[in-house]
Parts: structure tokens; C-alpha cells; sequence
């Protein structure tokens, strides 16, 4: 790992208010360096306020492409779609070409055909495959309660998945299509969004020195590149150096 930051503000407008910052300047770094921006978006509720800042923004949208991290198995205009979330929040809103927005399909009736489906549409669009994985640049993550990050769950099939890109998450016997911890630990900049007191004790667990993580996933993002944990202190205050 390049570097890890970990940092905790004071409460959840500041968060999303550092959270651009940081998001913006890695942005600005990728296209700096690659003319490109290649970024996965997490789901649930916390970077909502994010992706509605970002819409904001004058940013050179036809230079930056989105993907999701995780995609609940639901169709794309369904209210728990991660998809539809962050349209509504940021990319409807600005000038991001069509093409440029890449969603985990959840049309093919089978999850798994479907993860399949996605990770070809990564490779293609990455030029990697046999063993060479995609490098993102930014891949923004959540944790649950329960530690989870992505859709990876507590003692599911997924976590042991490592030869792949993407794969099928369970949460409680719902599909998820979910990138894997391999993928994600290719990452460039891997930044973790985490608000809210009931995040407390999975924190605890996924900074302690030694805990399973099959048991606590967000444990297994130990990316090459660097990781970012931005923490209100609602969820960071254990953290707080
Ligand atoms: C999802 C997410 C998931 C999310 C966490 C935190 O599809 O739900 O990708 O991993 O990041 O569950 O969700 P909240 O931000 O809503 O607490």
C-alpha cells in the first residue's frame, strides 16, 4: 500500500465536504497522468450528498468514466438500484456522455451470467484480462454494520473469490453482482465514506491488529495503491488519534 489516511471530521457535512476534495484531486491527478479518469461508485446512502456535490462541479466529463463497485440484482429504475441513486444524484445532471457511464447489468435474469457479463465488459474496456486485472483509479467504498464493504458479506462465497473480477454477492439471500476484493485492491485510490455511529464497532474491528476477516470483510481492502478512510466522528471517534 502507497499510503493510508485516515482521517475524522467532526460531522457528516464536513465528511462529504472533504470527501470532494479528495475525490476532486484524484480526478484531477488520473487525468493529469492517463487523460482519463476511471472511477467506481459505492452504493447505500452515505455518498449521496457526495455525488450531489459532484454534479456541482466543472470537471472534463467526456475524460471520466463511471462504474459501481456493487449493484443490488434489481432492474436499473428500481428505488434500491445503485445505479438509478447516482444517476438521480450527479449524472443526469451533468455532461457526462452515455457512453462514458458503465452499469453492472442486472437484466440477464442470472446473477452469475450477469458478473460474468460485467467482468468482460472490463476487460474490454481495461484491455486486460488472463490474470491482468484493471487498475481504477478511484474506487469509492461504504462499510455496513456488519463490516461488510461492497456487496462482500460475513462468511459468504464471495470473500474467497480471487481469480476474478467480479462475482455474486449474497446479502441474506439476495444476489448482489459485486467487484471482488482482488479487483479492489488493484485500485490506484480506494476511499472508504463511513458516517454514523451504528459503523462504530465495525470500525473497531477493521482497524483492530488482528480480527477474521471472512467475519469483518472491509479487512480484506488492503489496496497496492492508496486508501483513504474518511470517518465522521459519530463513526471515527475510537480513531481519532
Ligand atoms: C450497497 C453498498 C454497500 C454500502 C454499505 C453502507 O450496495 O449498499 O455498496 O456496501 O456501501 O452498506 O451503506 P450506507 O452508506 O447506506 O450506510
Amino acid at each position: 500500500m502507497k499510503q493510508k489516511n485516515v482521517e475524522v471530521l467532526p460531522d457528516k457535512a464536513a465528511l462529504i465536504k472533504r470527501s470532494l476534495e479528495v475525490v476532486l484531486a484524484k480526478i484531477q491527478a488520473a487525468i493529469q497522468e492517463r487523460d482519463l479518469c476511471t472511477i467506481a461508485l459505492a452504493g447505500g446512502g452515505t455518498p449521496k450528498p457526495l455525488y450531489e456535490a459532484l454534479a456541482a462541479q466543472e470537471l472534463p466529463w467526456a475524460k471520466i468514466h463511471i462504474f459501481w463497485g456493487d449493484e443490488r440484482y434489481v432492474p436499473a429504475d428500481h428505488a434500491d438500484s445503485n445505479q438509478r441513486m447516482a444517476r438521480q444524484a450527479w449524472l443526469d445532471q451533468v455532461d457526462l456522455p452515455a457512453g462514458n457511464i458503465h452499469p453492472m447489468p442486472t437484466d440477464g435474469g442470472n446473477p452469475a451470467t450477469d458478473a460474468d457479463k460485467h467482468e468482460a465488459q472490463l476487460n474490454e474496456f481495461f484491455s486486460t484480462g488472463s490474470g491482468k486485472f484493471p487498475q481504477f483509479d478511484i474506487i469509492l467504498l461504504g462499510i455496513g454494520d456488519d463490516a461488510h464493504t461492497a456487496s462482500l458479506f460475513p462468511q459468504t462465497d464471495a470473500l474467497q473469490v480471487q481469480d476474478r473480477l467480479v462475482t455474486v454477492g449474497n446479502k441474506d439471500g439476495q444476489p448482489r453482482i459485486t467487484f471482488t476484493a482482488s479487483l479492489i485492491n488493484q485500485a490506484h485510490c480506494v476511499i472508504f465514506l463511513v458516517a454514523g455511529a451504528s459503523k462504530r464497532e465495525a470500525l473497531a474491528q477493521i482497524f483492530a491488529p488482528d480480527a477474521d476477516a471472512l467475519t469483518y470483510p472491509a479487512r480484506l481492502i488492503q489496496p497496492q495503491g492508496e486508501l483513504w478512510w474518511l470517518l465522521d466522528l459519530e463513526a471515527g471517534q475510537e480513531l481519532k488519534n
